[in-house]
Order: C-alpha cells, then sequence, then structure tokens
C-alpha cells in the first residue's frame, strides 16, 4: 500500500502519479487533499507520514508546491525518511542508499514525465544495506536522541 498525500498546488501532479502506480499495479491510500480550495500541507503530510510510519502502507509521496513544505512536515514523523527530490537519480538512490520512506515532489516544480520517472524510479528500487544501514542507523539514533 502506498500511502499519497498533497496540497491544493497538487492535483493534476497526483492522478499523474496515480497512473504510475496503476500501471506498476500497486495500490494505494489516498490522504487528501482533494480539493482546488487552499490547503495547509502539513495536515495531509501527518496523516501519509504516520501511516507509514505505522505500517499502514509501505512507502509514501507527498506532493506540494515545492515539495519541501510538506516534506518537512512528514520528517518530523519519527521513522519517516522523506527525501525531497527534482529528478529521479535521486529518487532512486534514496531508496537504494538512504532506505527513504517517502519522496515529496513539487508540482510547480517538475513536469508529467519527470515525475512519472522520479515514481517509478523509488517505487521499484530496493534499500542496498550494509554500510548504508549503519549510516541509516545513525540517522535514527539523531531522532532517538532529540526526541523527536
Ligand atoms: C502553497 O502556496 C505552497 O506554499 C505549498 O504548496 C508548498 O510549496 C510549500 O512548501
Amino acid at each position: 500500500m502506498i500511502a499519497l498525500g498533497n496540497d491544493h498546488t497538487a492535483l493534476q501532479m497526483k492522478r499523474w502519479v496515480i497512473e504510475v502506480l496503476d500501471e506498476l499495479g500497486l495500490a494505494y491510500e489516498d490522504f487528501g487533499t482533494n480539493s482546488g480550495e487552499s490547503c495547509d500541507y502539513p495536515v495531509p503530510a501527518r496523516l501519509a507520514a504516520e501511516a507509514v510510519a505505522e505500517g499502514r502502507c509501505e512507502l509514501g509521496i507527498l506532493i506540494c508546491g515545492t515539495g519541501v513544505g510538506i516534506g518537512l512536515a512528514a520528517n518530523k514523523v519519527k521513522g519517516i525518511r522523506c527525501a525531497m527530490v527534482s529528478e529521479p537519480y535521486s529518487a532512486m538512490m534514496a531508496r537504494r542508499h538512504n532506505d527513504a520512506n517517502m519522496i515529496s515532489i513539487g508540482a510547480r516544480v517538475i513536469g508529467e514525465e519527470t515525475a512519472k520517472m522520479i515514481v517509478r524510479a523509488f517505487l521499484t528500487e530496493g534499500f542496498e544495506g550494509g554500510r548504508h544501514q549503519r549510516r541509516v542507523d545513525q540517522i535514527t539514533q539523531i531522532e532517538k536522541d532529540n526526541l523527536l
């Protein structure tokens, strides 16, 4: 199950993301918004991120205007490693090296094809472990030490 969350800037971009999920045969849970009315990105960020952190969803994709605000909000949820990406190489490496469990993208930053390439990369790559596990553990330790 893939968690989706977005603000009002991202309705069309979410449709493109869903096209890729359908193409890959992946189910999703949509935490909104589905309205064009202005909304606050921390709300869908939190709902989707908590679904991932609690294991109800394996991975998550967030979208706001830049991808920044919604990614920052998601990263405040314990256990979330949300990579803010605007090209496919970083999306691929965020899975391989950082074990990112969410990405955030900017509806006002990238277009349809780049977004689809990012989503495909993120959803089809896997974590390499090894030395990267040690580094991810160090990230988790920062979280623990700061009582996030
Ligand atoms: C909304 O205008 C915009 O601020 C929001 O979508 C996002 O880009 C924030 O980081």
